[in-house]
Parts: C-alpha cells; sequence; structure tokens
C-alpha cells in the first residue's frame, strides 16, 4: 500500500510518500518545509503566523513529496494529520487531503500526530539506532508539546502509561534556552553546549526523583533555573554557560531515562522506542542506550529526521489505519480532535 502522508499540526508543513510493504517500508519522498526562522524572533510559534504559512507551502511541498514519489499514479491512500496540534496550522492539511482524496477519489484517514511519532521506527530509515522494535515495546515520546509513556501491542493498539503534569521537556529546554538568551528552538543549542560543559558545576535536582509514578513535571526545574539566574546573571559565554546547560541537560535526561526503564521493567517488555524531537539529544540517546543495555532491553531510535515532525511517519500510521479496517471514503467529516485510546482502538 502507498499512502501519501500530510503533516501540519504545529510548524513545519510536510508531505512524504511511504511504500509499506509485508516486511518492509520504504520512504518515497520525505519533504519538510521548516517555519523554525520564522517563529525564533518570538521565541515560540505563533499560531496566526504557523497557518498563513501552512498555506503558503502546502500546495509545492505535497506536489514535490508527489513529483519525487513518481506521480499521482503510485498514491492509493491520503493520510493527513486530524490532531492534536494547532487548530488553524491542522485545518490546512487536513482540507488539502480531503481535496486530493474527494477529486481523485481515494480513501482518506486521519492520523492522531502522537501515533505517528510512536510508529516511527517502523520507517526503516539508515543511520536509526536498532531495528524495527518487536511488540509489544514502550516509547518514551518527547517533543516540544508532548511528554509521556505510553505500551504499544500492536501498530494501532496503545495505551498512555504517563505523561508530563506540566511542561512537556522540550519545552522545558526552550524555556530555559529563552532564560539563558540562547534562542529558539532551544534544544538544539542546549545540546550543544551541555556537551561541553560539566553537569556537576550547575547541580539541579533530578524531578520527580523519589516517586515510582509514570508522571514527568519539568515547570520546577524551570523556576530553579529562573532563580538562579536572578541570582547570579546569565553567564557569559563559556564554561560557566556550558556547565549550566550541562547541568539542566542531566536533570531532564536523567527524569525521563529514570521513567523508561521504571515503564519497562512495569510492563515486562523487551523492547524499548524513544521518538520525538527531544530524542535528537545526544545525552539522552546515550543515557537511554547505556540504560537500555544495563537492564537487557533493545533501544530503538529513529534518525533525528524522523523524531522530529515529519509526513512519513503520519503516512505509516495511515497505512496500519487502513490496514487495519479504517476506511473513510466519503465520510471526509471525522472530528479534527480525539484521545490517542480511540485514535488506536
Ligand atoms: O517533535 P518536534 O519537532 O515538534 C513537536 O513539538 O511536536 O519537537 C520539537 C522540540 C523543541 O522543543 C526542541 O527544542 C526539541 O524538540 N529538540 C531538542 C533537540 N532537538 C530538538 N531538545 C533537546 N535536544 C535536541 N538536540
Ligand atoms: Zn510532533
Amino acid at each position: 500500500m502507498t499512502v501519501l502522508g500530510i503533516e501540519s499540526s504545529c510548524d513545519e508543513t510536510a508531505a512524504a510518500v511511504v511504500r509499506v510493504e509485508p516486511s518492509r517500508t520504504v520512504v518515497l519522498s520525505d519533504v519538510v518545509a521548516s517555519q523554525v526562522a520564522e517563529h525564533a524572533p518570538y521565541g515560540g510559534v505563533v499560531p496566526e503566523l504557523a497557518a498563513r504559512s501552512h498555506l503558503r507551502n502546502i500546495v509545492p511541498v505535497v506536489a514535490s513529496a508527489v513529483r519525487e514519489a513518481g506521480g499521482w499514479e503510485v498514491v492509493q491512500a491520503v493520510a493527513p494529520t486530524m490532531g492534536p496540534g494547532l487548530l488553524g496550522a491542522l485545518l490546512v492539511g487536513l482540507q488539502a487531503a480531503k481535496a486530493i482524496a474527494l477529486s481523485r477519489g481515494l480513501p482518506c484517514v486521519g492520523v492522531h500526530h502522537l501515533h505517528g511519532h510512536l510508529l516511527a521506527p517502523f520507517l526503516d530509515r539508515p543511520q536509526a539506532v536498532g531495528s524495527r522494535p518487536g511488540f509489544p515495546f514502550v516509547a518514551l515520546l518527547v517533543s516540544g508539546g508532548h511528554t509521556a509513556l505510553y505500551r504499544v501491542d500492536a501498530p494501532t493498539t496503545a495505551r498512555l502509561l504517563g505523561s508530563t503534569r506540566d511542561d512537556a521537556a522540550g519545552e522545558a529546554f526552550d524555556k530555559v534556552a529563552r532564560l539563558l538568551g540562547l534562542g529558539y528552538p532551544g534544544g538544539p543549542v542546549i545540546d550543544r553546549l551541555a556537551a561541553l560543559g560539566d553537569p556537576s558545576g550547575a547541580p539541579f535536582t533530578e524531578p520527580m526523583k523519589h516517586t515510582r509514578s509514570l508522571e514527568f513535571s519539568f515547570s520546577g526545574l524551570k523556576t530553579a533555573v529562573s532563580v538562579h539566574v536572578r541570582k547570579n546573571g546569565v553567564p557569559p559565554p563559556g564554561a560557566a554557560l556550558e556547565d549550566l546547560c550541562a547541568g539542566v541537560q542531566r536533570a531532564i535526561v536523567e527524569s525521563l531515562v529514570r521513567k523508561l526503564l521504571l515503564a519497562v521493567a512495569q510492563e515486562g517488555v523487551a523492547h524499548a522506542v524513544l521518538s520525538g524531537g527531544v530524542a535528537a539529544n545526544r545525552g539522552l540517546r546515550d543515557a537511554a542506550r547505556a540504560a537500555c543495555e544495563r537492564v537487557g532491553v533493545a533501544l530503538h531510535v529513529p534518525p533525528p529526521r524522523s523524531c522530529t515532525d515529519n509526513a512519513a511517519m503520519i503516512a505509516y500510521a495511515g497505512a496500519m489505519l487502513l490496514q487495519a479496517g479504517r476506511r473513510d471514503r466519503w465520510d471526509l467529516n471525522a472530528r479534527a480532535t480525539f484521545p490517542l485510546e480511540e485514535a488506536l482502538a
């Protein structure tokens, strides 16, 4: 089955064509137009700007993905992200997908954005850590909008194990970077500076360390950094700034890895997955790899391109829904957002 995926839930306009074969997945095209530069001056995503930018980009992005994949004849179904996300942004991709489905008489199935992230390791991309995971697996999904643990039993069955009570991990990276005047998005900059620093030079405590709960909390860490900066000022570029970034990153990473291991033990699974934009973090990848090795669990991490928002993961999840019999051939008026449990039922 060959599916055109369309993603427009936040600040990337993306389209991809993916061919799902019984034992492998071929990504025929994977186009992403990022709006990061447009939002950077505001220190975060501005919903109105995002919607307008999707409107400008959607046709060229879809056209180029389809052209690269070999033309419209290869496309057998359309799968847009239905939510969650910014409504004005989602509408652009959804309506484009419906128009394509209607005009070409193709099935169209709405995909939950997180379903895409959870299945990203099945894209069989080069530079992935580990091959595709076996079921069941536990996935740690860490992005700018979400931080959650899921148990995934099959391509269309997942259960939420725990999520953040306040900020997402990516949001914590972004907010700390803002406090330190490091620009947006903050994760990649903190990642780079942290690699040069010594975390013990700026000890921040690991959030929710003494509980076996699978929930996360990062707003206290952001407050701790803010108090530290008020007291000591923002360190100038150099060792002190690098140490501060290393300390913040260590606190975030330790919390994420501890909960991942707790979830793996609780669920008794042999496979773990990291996905979402923050899974690009080198500190997190290294710590998760070492921890999983220690407990004999196979770790699977898609390459950074498939961890951040993209349409190939949406196309793949759409193909799984269609193969499971979820087919909206003419009724294209489904709701824009719905809980993951319902989406994967
Ligand atoms: O998945 P994503 O592209 O978008 C959604 O939020 O859905 O994730 C973006 C988030 C941002 O918060 C960004 O700062 C973070 O991922 N991020 C990173 C790294 N690269 C991106 N965080 C830590 N280290 C990184 N290397
Ligand atoms: Zn995402």
